[in-house]
């Protein structure tokens, strides 16, 4: 990439944009990029090459464009170490990172691609496990943690409106503290679980009404994130797997209309097919399973609609999910 970087139209304006280099400064840092980008050009896997030549067209241009000061380079080298030093089997701040720069959420939008009126795919975040409860249709899945009672119901159905029977849908939360599970101290399984649809393609299921938390903000990116302003608060929301042998595999949430963090949620994950509705019922409303709930409750109702098994998930590889 040669031309005034400096100069982009593109570039953020404002105090921090830095004066235009002389044409022969260009010239010497254009240099510099294209030597680096040609010495990629014997690398025999085609793709390798074109990520490692595109990375280096675009961090060049960036720091040619901010005009990056040893200082601040020096600054960004120490984030990185101690991102690093924070990160290890349960805590991963790269990943962090990547969220709260919408890296995540855009390589979601780049592999999952809206396919006709199929539910929309966010961010798969850092609290799954694979190895969730099953509970039978109906069932709780809160297995005690503290919140206040929701009823979620549904179906799973294929964009040809036909209902996917026996397909899997797995639900994991925050507790009312912001907490999932595998933060507890003690090992447990709670706010968590799968279920599998019945004939007609419906699910039921107790949980708890999602409330915003923090993504964790003790280190390098909570500091980053407290630097600019930026709030580490999640959107409330309930993540979803949706997964059926005839289906591309779904992973989204559910975020509450009228939640306070919605659209500023940290990791950008909010997508307005998403906003439902989860109504509060008064203490003592008949339930619709006739469960007997001290106080408040709310209720949501998730229509889930899958992409057919063959539809591509990646507009440049053209690889299936096999999930
Ligand atoms: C989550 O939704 O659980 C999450 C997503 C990104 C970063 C942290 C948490
Ligand atoms: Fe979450």
């Amino acid at each position: 990439m040669t031309g005034s970087l400096a100069r982009d139209p593109g570039a953020p304006a404002g105090a921090g944009a830095p004066p235009a280099p002389s044409a022969r400064q260009e010239a010497v840092e254009a240099r510099l990029t294209e030597a680096v980008v040609s010495s990629f050009d014997a690398c025999p896997d085609q793709r390798l090459r074109f990520l490692m030549q595109s990375l280096v067209t675009h961090l060049h241009a960036f720091v040619r464009q901010v005009r990056l000061t040893e200082a601040e380079w020096s600054a960004a080298i120490d984030f990185l170490t101690r991102a690093g030093h924070i990160t290890d089997d349960v805590r991963q701040e790269f990943i962090l990172l990547s969220d709260t720069l919408g890296v995540s959420m855009q390589t979601v939008n780049v592999n999952h691609e809206a396919y006709e009126h199929a539910t929309e795919a966010t961010v798969f975040g850092p609290f799954f496990v694979d190895d969730s409860p099953e509970v039978p249709l109906g069932g709780d899945l809160a297995f005690g943690a503290p919140g206040e009672p929701c009823w979620v119901e549904g179906t799973v159905r294929g964009t040809d409106g036909m209902p996917l029977a026996g397909a899997r849908v797995e639900v994991w939360e925050a507790d009312e503290n912001g907490m999932y599970d595998v933060q507890y101290a003690a090992a447990e399984r709670a706010a968590r679980g799968h279920l599998f649809t019945d004939g007609g393609g419906g699910y039921r299921f107790w949980c708890l009404t999602p409330t915003p938390y923090p993504i964790p903000d003790d280190g390098p990116v909570g500091r980053m994130l407290s630097a600019v302003g930026r709030s580490p608060l999640r959107a409330a929301h309930l993540h979803f797997m949706a997964s059926h042998r005839d289906a591309r595999t779904l992973v989204t949430h559910i975020f509450p209309e009228g939640d306070p963090v919605g659209w500023k949620d940290s990791v950008f994950g909010v997508k307005q097919s998403l906003i439902t509705p989860f109504r509060r019922q008064q203490a003592g409303a008949p339930t619709p399973d006739g469960r007997r709930v001290e106080g408040t409750w709310s209720r949501a109702r998730f229509d889930i609609v899958l992409a057919p098994a063959e539809t591509p998930t990646s507009p440049l590889t053209g690889d299936t999910d096999s999930r």
